[in-house]
């Protein structure tokens, strides 16, 4: 029995989320496990009504879970920053969620704004450091608001943080077993200290991995090559605001954000499986966003719990309906409404 908790969240947050588990329940009567859900209700509207965010009693109760299936936080109605920070980021870092494991996939070359890149062109994984560097929080401001006010954000890696992270990245590289190339992506040229630390422990721990090859690029040119060269990669590592940044292009070249799914994992303990699109608040209510990269979250969140075929299923009907039945990716131009996607889905299924 998978213990699952389930957070709407803000926008369309709640519209995806509803289809992705429906797609959880005919996958459950078709490969047999069994589930149950609770709803967590941390979201802005619940922020502007009673001023709560994420406490750590929630984070207690959170442990107990199997897996956290989260729609979308971010409501334009509260100051930008504080949901960010009090529901989304203490989630992944009271709950040690330290791989935010991004796929960028192509399912159909219409979809790409690239030209002449096919499904076979655009298959790579990004492994963004989720618990430190800049998000971390750490810096001062000095006499702010004065004409010589200084602002310092830190970026802050620990070896442990570090390792951690490039080993889960060799480990699934080898476990992807595809072009078994690792590329660490970082600024060594520039940022001194935090990229020596990455790239002496990335050479370290390359040489138990005989079986993987590396590489390096600068973030700069990692974006480059996402849309000259996109077949280059395999599975890429970096810090956590470079992986942030990097994820958006990936979004974009795969499809765009109604198709882009992640997981925040810890491997040790809960993970939690997201569309990475955002609550996107004009759509809200009308029935016309794109749940399939909900979907997609629902089906890296089976993975991540050991139902490889049922995820394996789920991604196979998405690839058939992403170049079969919709008219596009896009809100409201799919040719069908929210829910008639995640009908679709569970039909063919
Ligand atoms: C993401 C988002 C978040 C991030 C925001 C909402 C805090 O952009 O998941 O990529 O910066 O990590
Ligand atoms: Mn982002």
């Amino acid at each position: 029995m998978y213990k699952i908790a389930v957070i709407p969240g803000d926008g369309t947050g709640p519209e995806v989320v509803n289809e992705g588990l429906k797609v959880l329940q005919a996958a459950s009567k078709k490969f047999g496990f069994k589930y149950e859900t609770k709803l967590f209700d941390f979201s802005g509207q619940r922020y502007l009504d009673t001023g709560k965010l994420v406490d750590d009693a929630d984070v207690a109760e959170l442990k107990k879970f199997n897996a956290i299936y989260l729609g979308a936080v971010g409501d334009p109605k509260v100051k930008p920053g504080i949901i960010e920070t009090g529901v989304l980021l203490k989630l992944r870092f009271a709950l040690d969620q330290y791989i935010n494991l991004r796929p960028v996939k192509l399912y159909n070359s219409a979809y790409c704004p690239l030209k002449d890149k096919k499904p076979e062109d655009i298959d790579f994984v990004v492994v963004r450091e989720n618990s430190e560097g800049l998000y971390k929080g750490m810096g001062e401001f000095r006499d702010k608001g004065s004409v010589s006010e200084v602002a310092i954000q830190i970026s802050y890696n620990t070896r442990k943080g570090v390792e951690r992270c490039i080993r889960y990245a060799f480990e699934y590289t080898r476990k992807r077993n595809k072009r078994k190339k690792l590329t660490l992506c970082g600024k060594t040229n520039v940022l001194t200290y935090a990229w020596d630390l990455w790239q002496r422990t990335f050479n370290e721990v390359a040489k138990e991995y005989p079986d993987v090859a590396t590489d390096y690029a600068h973030v700069d040119a990692t974006t480059m090559w996402f849309v000259k060269n996109p077949e280059w990669f395999d599975v890429i590592v970096t810090d956590n605001i470079f992986g942030d940044i990097i994820t958006d292009l990936g979004a974009m070249i795969q499809g765009g954000m109604g198709i882009a799914a992640g997981g925040n994992i810890n491997p040790e303990g809960v993970s939690m499986f997201e569309p990475i699109g955002g609550s996107a608040p004009k759509y809200t209510g009308k029935n016309v966003i794109n749940p399939l990269a909900a979907i997609c979250a629902c089906s890296m969140m089976l993975e991540n719990l050991g139902e490889a075929q049922a995820a394996k299923d789920i991604e196979d009907v998405v690839i058939k309906l992403v170049n079969k039945d919709l008219k596009s990716l896009a809100a409201g131009k799919m040719g069908y409404s929210t829910a008639e996607v995640g009908d679709l889905v569970v039909k063919n299924l």
